[in-house]
This record gives structure tokens, C-alpha cells and sequence, in this order.
């Protein structure tokens, strides 16, 4: 139904990737996304063992016979783990698609990625980085703007300036996202000459994704309102969900606390493995696409509405043109 450079390139059916998240793409996250016709990613990050990544890799396997792809993280992280191991794992296991975030391209990585005959796709937030990616040799670039869940760097672009640029400046194909929370919001990404989008934000609501129930009863009542960016202080700015701890994060930031002070308040982000046990959710990435949730809804189902909505939304603007004579 939809084809692209995107999902011929990962063989998947919709070009929706169910966007990395740390504590939460785990086995069954990924896998679900996958069965439902996009492109799962697992992060890797969330494994300080490789035992423990293996198991998660097989258990996906398990699950899915369809194409995911695993994140290797470039951000800073406070006990950082060297991606070779990782990628160890992956090319033993025959992963098939990569995918890297962070405050760098992946350089000193490539040459094994490309060696294993793996597909690499950056993600990035602004039009040098995409390019940068694209130079190095990356099969596909993610952009996503300003508006999104998780990290969103310095140069705060939204999604509707951003993707056209990047669309203009790099040859590989383009996924976009950042406030795609729906089907109407998925058009307008391919209008922008995206080729695929990326989803997480919508996703936090998917009965698969292991957050507290009452994290996600706070989604469901939060409007595009209700996200504060925090953490610029120390370089790495996220957009999260307001709530107790992401307030108090920005108070002492206002009040110019240095990380030591902030690290009892963001080891939740940074450590924790327990967003499925933390009521209030710590501070918990969030887009402003968290307006458009309005249910709790197994993936597959959040994933076959936003493309139903997606064809709408392309059938409606075909009405706005004057029948052809
Ligand atoms: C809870 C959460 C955790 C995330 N963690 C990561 C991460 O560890 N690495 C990463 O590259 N992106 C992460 N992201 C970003 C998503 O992969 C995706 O790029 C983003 O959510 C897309 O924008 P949207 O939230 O507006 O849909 C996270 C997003 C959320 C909501």
C-alpha cells in the first residue's frame, strides 16, 4: 500500500518505525511493533550485559519473524558501554538493521556495519548532522524536530522546517518525525518528502510498552501543553512530561545546579529500569504530540489507524484539487 525507499530498504510493510526508547524498547515493545507492520527498534542500551542483550535479541527473534532493528546509542551516558560489544552480539545474532543516535555520527563503527552487510540508519536533529551521516555512509537519515520525546539537541527546529531541508540536502532516503502522533500528522511528514516516519511519543500509550499504568492514565489526560524541556544546563537537553520530578529538574537548573546536585533527580532517567513500578513515571521523555493520544491501545492497533488516517488524510487533500479536464 505505501511503498518507499524506506520500506523496501528494511522490508517492512508501513514506513513507521516505533521510535528507540531507553527502559522501555525491550523484546516485546520491539517485536510488537514489527508484527504490526513497521519497523521495531530495540535499544540496546537498556542491556549492561551482553548475556542479557543476547537473550533480548533471541527472545525478539522469538516473537517476530519481520525486520527490526536495534539503536546503539552515542549519547553520553554515566556508565558508558563500547558499541563494539554490542555489536558483537548483533552480527552473531544476524541483525540485519542498525540504527545510531546521539551527539555523533558513527564513525568508528561504520566499517563493522557495513562489513556485516548491516543497513544504517542515523538519527539526528538538524541538516549538517543528516549530511554528515550521509558522508559516512549511512543507508537512510532520521530527523526529528524540536517537538519530540527524548533528546532534541541545541539547535531546536521543528519538524516542519527541519524535514523539507534535510529532504533537499541528503540523497538517502529521509524518515521524519517529532509530534507524529497521527495519521493526519504521518501525511503531512511524506508531504515534507519524508520517506518514512518515526513514532514514540504515541507509542508510550501502546498496552506493549512496560510503563505504570498510572504513567500512562497522566499521558492520556496531557495536553501538547504539558512537556518541559530539561537537562540543557548540562548539554543534554530532553523533552519529558511535566510533572514532580521534571519541575524540580528545571527549578534547580533555573537556580544553576551543577550535575551532582541533578544526578538524584535524572538517575531515574539514566538508571532506572522501573518505569513499570514508578507511579509518577521520574522523568519520563515525552513529545507534544502527547495532545493526540487519546487511548490505551495494543500496538498493532495504534500502528493500522495512523496509516488508515494517513490514506485519509491524502484522500481528503485530493478532494481540495479541481477534478482534471
Ligand atoms: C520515553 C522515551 C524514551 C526515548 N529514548 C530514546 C533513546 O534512548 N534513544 C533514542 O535515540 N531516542 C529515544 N527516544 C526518542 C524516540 O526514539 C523518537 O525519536 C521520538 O520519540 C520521536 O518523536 P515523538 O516522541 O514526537 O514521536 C525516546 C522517546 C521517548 C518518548
Amino acid at each position: 500500500m505505501f511503498k518507499t525507499r524506506i520500506t523496501e530498504l528494511f522490508g517492512i510493510e508501513y514506513p513507521v518505525i516505533g521510535g528507540t526508547m531507553m527502559h522501555l524498547a525491550r523484546s516485546e515493545y520491539t517485536a510488537a511493533v514489527s508484527e504490526a507492520g513497521g519497523l521495531g527498534v530495540l535499544a540496546s542500551a537498556n542491556y549492561k550485559e551482553m548475556d542479557e542483550f543476547r537473550r533480548a535479541l533471541r527472545r525478539v527473534k522469538e516473537l517476530t519473524g519481520k525486520p527490526f532493528a536495534v539503536n546503539l546509542n552515542f549519547f553520553p551516558a554515566l556508565n558508558q558501554i563500547d558499541n563494539n560489544l554490542y555489536l558483537d552480539v548483533m552480527i552473531d545474532e544476524g541483525v540485519r538493521i542498525v540504527e545510531t543516535s546521539g551527539h555523533r555520527a558513527p564513525e568508528d563503527v561504520i566499517g563493522r556495519i557495513k562489513d556485516a552487510g548491516m543497513k544504517l540508519v542515523h538519527k539526528c536533529v538538524g541538516v549538517r548532522y543528516a549530511r554528515k551521516a550521509e558522508s559516512i555512509g549511512a543507508d537512510a537519515v532520521t530527523v526529528v524536530g524540536y517537538e519530540n520525546g527524548g533528546a532534541t539537541g541545541t539547535l531546536d527546529i521543528t519538524t516542519l522546517c527541519l524535514v523539507p531541508r534535510v529532504v533537499d540536502e541528503v540523497k538517502i532516503p529521509v524518515i521524519g518525525g517529532g509530534g507524529v502522533s497521527d495519521g493526519r500528522a504521518m501525511a503531512a511528514v511524506l508531504a515534507l518528502g519524508a520517506e518514512g516516519v518515526i513514532m514514540g511519543t504515541r507509542l508510550l500509550a501502546a498496552e506493549e510498552t512496560p510503563l505504570h499504568p498510572d504513567v500512562k492514565q497522566r499521558l492520556l489526560q496531557a495536553s501538547e501543553l504539558d512537556t518541559r524541556l530539561v537537562l540543557r544546563s548540562i548539554g543534554n537537553t530532553h523533552r519529558v512530561i511535566d510533572n514532580e520530578t521534571s519541575r524540580k529538574v528545571a527549578e534547580l537548573e533555573e537556580k544553576g545546579a551543577g550535575l551532582e546536585e541533578l544526578l538524584p533527580l535524572i538517575s531515574g532517567m539514566i538508571t532506572k529500569e522501573k518505569f513499570a513500578s514508578a507511579s509518577d513515571g521520574g522523568l519520563l521523555a515525552c513529545g507534544q504530540g502527547v495532545g493526540q493520544i487519546k487511548r490505551l491501545q495494543p500496538m498493532r492497533q495504534i500502528i493500522t489507524e495512523v496509516v488508515e488516517e494517513c490514506q485519509q488524510a491524502i484522500a481528503r487533500l485530493n478532494t481540495l484539487l479541481p477534478p482534471a479536464r
